[in-house]
């Protein structure tokens, strides 16, 4: 199965973005994409223009699987997706103890999915090191470690790179987001990022464009609210890199994925 995890140490850099968008293009070329989101944030529906206040989703899977995985079909984008959900604390905490507990609860939850009819899985995952999130990256084939060039995200990598060994990934990209060029500190940051990633950093840093808040506001994507979106560039490559890296879905490791 072809899992893809967009991670980070660090909150609200973007990974939701480009999870909904990243799925979005590979939908539109005709790939199936099933998007998951593993944090409690719940932000991935608002992208889907899903009713806020339906909270169903992971939290509670259970036998709706099927139906929840087409829920998003439903919509225009076509991208089958699943929030996070939770209608109370409790479902929440439910979610916390199935996840501690099990050590097979996601791929229990990929199987009531039927994900693998899919070509794609991407998997959202909550920031920082919890035992969801290195469920979800330890199964994934390829994390997309999302940064912004800021000083906060770059001390981040010292510890992203003890869970890359301690959790043996292999097939990991960097990708900067809400990059400001015109900025001289951004300019500097990206250097020193460059310096240290090499070619595991991609190349096409998605820029800052504030109709994204807009287009989350009035829960469309980019692709319908604001098509000319410089950020929509860069998705379009970063799918490219995803979509090269894809193998047929009965095979196992993929390739690795190719860079820019
Ligand atoms: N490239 C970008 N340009 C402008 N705003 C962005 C960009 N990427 C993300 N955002 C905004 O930043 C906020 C956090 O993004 P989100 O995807 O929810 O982050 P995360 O999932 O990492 O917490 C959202 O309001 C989103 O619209
Ligand atoms: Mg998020």
């Amino acid at each position: 199965m072809n899992i893809t995890a967009l991670f980070s140490i660090k909150g609200g850099v973007g990974r939701t973005l480009l999870a909904a968008h990243l799925a979005e293009s590979l939908t539109r070329r005709g790939l199936r994409v099933l998007v998951l989101e593993l944090d409690p944030q719940n932000t991935l529906g608002h992208w889907f223009g899903m009713d806020p206040e339906i909270r169903f989703g992971l939290c509670r899977l259970q036998s709706n699987a099927r139906e929840l995985a087409q829920y998003g079909q439903r919509h225009a984008t076509n991208v089958a997706f699943v929030p996070y959900g939770g209608e109370s604390m409790r479902d929440l905490l439910y979610m916390e103890n199935t996840v501690s507990g099990r050590s097979d609860w996601l791929a229990n939850r990929l199987k009531a999915l039927e994900a693998e009819n899919y070509d794609l899985v991407i998997l959202d995952v909550a920031a920082g090191t919890g035992p969801m999130t290195r469920a979800a990256i330890h199964h994934a084939n390829l994390v997309i470690n999302v940064l912004q060039a800021n000083s906060a995200c770059y001390s981040t990598l010292p510890l992203f790179m003890q869970l890359q060994s301690e959790l043996s990934l292999h097939n990991v990209v960097h990708v900067v987001n809400r990059y400001n060029g015109r900025n001289e500190l951004q300019r500097e940051i990206y250097k020193h990022l460059e310096s240290q990633l090499g070619h595991t950093l991609l190349g096409a840093a998605v820029s800052e464009d504030t109709t994204a808040d807009a287009a989350l506001a009035s829960q469309q994507t980019l692709f319908q609210h604001h098509p000319q979106s410089p950020i929509l560039r860069s998705i379009e490559l970063l799918a490219s890199q995803v979509a090269s890296g894809l193998v047929p879905n009965n095979q196992a490791d993929p390739q690795p994925v190719a860079q820019h």
